[in-house]
């Protein structure tokens, strides 16, 4: 498929949920408003790939990633409660030690970019399609 249909309006705020599209896991989480305005205030930190949370997001609370770690291609946690979510709040690569922020930033370990944005558009207050 190259397109794949989320039905967002059961994902609580707070949680994440993965799937899957052209064979690869994404990520969609619904942000709580602390971990909105961490993403913002981090806007200002240093690192390597240096991009606004503004510009990650079509709506602030709906972040949505690749779930592949750019340094060699292992998926990330921090999809699952108790998952570890790295020193940033966001998502932890166990297989080398890459740590993503709350916008999916790369900001500790190896990796050289951030998780990249799939192309996606809400289609209703209640569905994204990704692709
Ligand atoms: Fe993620 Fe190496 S693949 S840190």
């Amino acid at each position: 498929l190259s397109t794949t249909e989320v039905d967002i309006s059961q994902i609580e705020e707070g949680q994440s949920v993965t799937v899957v599209w052209r064979g690869k896991p994404v990520f969609v989480r619904h942000r709580n408003a602390e971990e909105i305005e961490q993403a913002a205030k981090d806007d200002s930190a240093s690192m390597v790939d240096v991009q606004k949370d503004a510009d990650r997001v079509q709506k602030p609370e709906w972040l949505i990633l690749i779930g592949v770690c750019t340094h060699l291609g292992c998926v990330p946690l921090g999809q699952k409660p108790g998952d570890p979510r790295g020193d940033f709040g966001g998502w932890f690569c166990p297989c080398h030690g890459s740590h993503y922020d709350t916008s999916g930033r790369i900001r500790k370990g190896p990796a050289p970019l951030n998780l990249a944005v799939p192309p996606y558009e809400f289609l209703d207050d209640e569905h994204v399609k990704i692709g």
